[in-house]
């Protein structure tokens, strides 16, 4: 069967995982992160394709490019999930299904982080579980972009 083809993305200062407050974000490097993720993809017969970008409009066109290529987008926006109109339109442009990931949970932080623009286009949201966050963001797209072929 041809594998599924997932895009992850990942947003401002995620490149500084491992060494950007490690108590909030653990001590795993994006790298190892993406590697991990390659595992289970592996498993699930996912194609995987992985990017970070500080930049808002190299995301953007990034979720544009993702269009009639990939089946599933990962994402992480960083801070941008909090300020992005652009990036919710992307989504809601290329209607692509989604899940949003992060790995504090923003809802325990400061009030700022409490809103997301991204949550209500996506399939659903996870927030919390450090990388393992990626890992059940992977699984879940993937059972939602399979469940009706089972
Ligand atoms: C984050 C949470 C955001 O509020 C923050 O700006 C990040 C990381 C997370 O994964 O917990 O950069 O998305």
């Amino acid at each position: 069967m041809k594998p599924l083809s997932i895009l992850v993305l990942h947003g401002p200062n995620l490149n500084l995982l491992g060494r950007r407050e490690p108590g909030l974000y653990g001590s795993l490097t994006l790298d190892e992160i993406n590697s991990r993720l390659t595992e289970i993809a592996k498993e699930l017969n996912v194609s995987l394709t992985t990017m970070q970008s500080n930049h808002e409009g190299v995301l953007v066109d990034a979720i544009h490019g993702a269009w009639g290529k990939h089946l599933g987008i990962l994402i992480n926006a960083g801070a941008y999930t909090h300020t992005s109109i652009a990036l919710r339109d992307a989504l809601l442009g290329v209607k692509i299904p989604t899940v949003e990931v992060h790995l504090s949970n923003i809802y325990q932080r400061e009030s700022f982080r409490h809103h997301s623009y991204l949550a209500s286009v996506a399939i659903g949201q996870i927030s919390g579980f450090g990388p393992q966050s990626y890992v059940l963001g992977l699984q879940a797209l993937h059972h939602h972009l399979t469940k009706d072929s089972e």
